[in-house]
């Protein structure tokens, strides 16, 4: 039986949005707000979504408190109440947007599970915006 888990999580964390090979004028029309030079912070909610197959031995498609786990040492304890420009190594060479925060939450995720599971993740910048990315 194949089947798809979910779990929510949570962070909060600054950015600023902002391409060092544009002008300042450019920077200003092309990210608004975000280009706030002293940052600004977003509440992000994050769905991970696990497919596969179920596992007849325990019922299983994945032990929520693996899951759980993961979540919460490769986003969590690595994203939450960070300033992601100056503190997480990726984005020291990537603008931190949604879509990028995506990619480098997915890409930590698949290092972690196993390769039979597929993996997709939801971020939710705002209650309106958000993105989704399963490594395609
Ligand atoms: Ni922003």
């Amino acid at each position: 039986m194949r089947i798809t888990v979910c779990r929510r999580a949570h962070f909060n964390a600054a950015h600023r949005l902002h391409n060092p090979e544009l002008s300042a004028a450019e920077n200003a029309a092309t990210f608004g707000k975000c280009n706030n030079e002293y940052y600004h912070g977003h509440n992000y909610e994050l769905i991970v979504h696990v497919t596969g197959e179920v596992d007849p031995k325990t019922g299983y498609l994945i032990d929520m408190k693996v899951l759980r786990d993961h979540i919460k040492l490769e986003v969590e304890d690595y994203l939450d109440h960070k300033n992601l420009n100056v503190q997480v190594e990726e984005f020291k060479t990537l603008n931190p947007t949604a879509e990028h925060i995506a990619y480098v939450i997915w890409n930590r995720l698949r290092s972690v599970l196993h390769t039979d599971l597929e993996l997709k993740v939801t971020l939710y910048e705002t209650p309106r915006n958000y993105v989704e990315y399963s490594g395609k």
